[in-house]
């Protein structure tokens, strides 16, 4: 890793019990920084914090819940004097066509991926203020840039996330820097929700040949945070060198 860092910060990152979330976990906390692991899944993230040891903890919440949120970044607050980093990464995708009518899903992944995100950084705000230099990270998606048939609702919510980042990016500049990452495939838990038949077999296929791995993502948000203060990369896409 390239990115050691002199000054530790404390980073909170939503969804770090699988995939893109936990990678993140592991390589800021080997960059030096302290890593504060939230997700529904109190085992896998203790799991984890427990593997990482010293400068780790997780505190198991649910980004569609504000109270949950508030009480993690209470403890946040008294156990570690606030956050520095917010990695905005929790996030579900359930795809099917339109005229599926899978309406709770359409419901859970606006919850999840784009209030879920508002929620957090809204409630992390204060926080992320008082530090000396903040940086939100937000994950979306190439389907926030390129809608395809069969993602609509998913496509939505992330195109969501960059039209809401790219606006806090110019409040809250130049003491928080805000980034939006949008991956292609990568090879995590994501595609294992989707229900829909006929589309689960596509996704699955699409995803037994992910080439990018939740390690190379991890990496380039470490890049990102690493730069020097006066420098704030503000979008990065990123796909697989044979995704289309
Ligand atoms: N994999 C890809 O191809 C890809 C591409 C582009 C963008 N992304 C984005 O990357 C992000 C991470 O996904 P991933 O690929 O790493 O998939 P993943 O392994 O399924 O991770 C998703 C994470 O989100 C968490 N999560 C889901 N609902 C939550 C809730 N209500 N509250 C808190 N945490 C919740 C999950 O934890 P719990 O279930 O334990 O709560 C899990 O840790 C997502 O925003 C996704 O849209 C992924």
């Amino acid at each position: 890793m390239t990115t050691e860092t002199a000054t530790p910060r404390v980073a909170v990152i939503t969804g770090a019990s699988s995939g893109i979330g936990e990678a993140t976990a592991r390589a800021l906390h080997a960059a030096g920084h302290i890593v504060v692991l939230l997700a529904r899944r109190a085992d896998r993230i203790n799991t984890i914090a427990t593997e990482l040891g010293d400068r780790a903890i997780a505190i198991p919440a649910d980004v569609t819940d504000r109270d949950s949120i508030t009480a993690a970044a209470e403890r946040v607050l008294a156990e570690l004097g606030g956050a520095d980093i917010l990695i905005n990464n929790a996030g579900i995708m359930l795809l099917g066509p339109f005229s599926a009518e899978q309406r709770d899903d359409y419901r859970q992944m606006i919850e999840v991926n784009l209030m879920g995100a508002i929620t957090t950084a809204e409630v992390f705000l204060p926080q992320l203020r008082a530090a000396d230099a903040g940086d939100i990270i937000n994950i979306s998606s190439v389907a926030g840039r390129t809608a395809r048939a069969g993602n609509g609702v998913y496509a939505a919510t992330k195109w969501g996330i960059n039209g809401w980042s790219e606006s806090l990016r110019q409040e809250l500049l130049p003491q928080i820097r805000v980034t939006l990452i949008e991956p292609g495939v990568v090879d995590t838990e994501l595609p294992h929700h989707t229900t829909h038949g006929q589309t689960k077999t596509a996704i699955n296929d699409l995803y037994a040949k992910a080439t990018v791995t939740a390690d190379d993502i991890a990496e380039v948000i470490a890049f990102t945070l690493a730069r020097p203060r006066h420098l704030a990369i503000n979008e990065i896409l990123l796909r697989p060198a044979d995704q289309a």
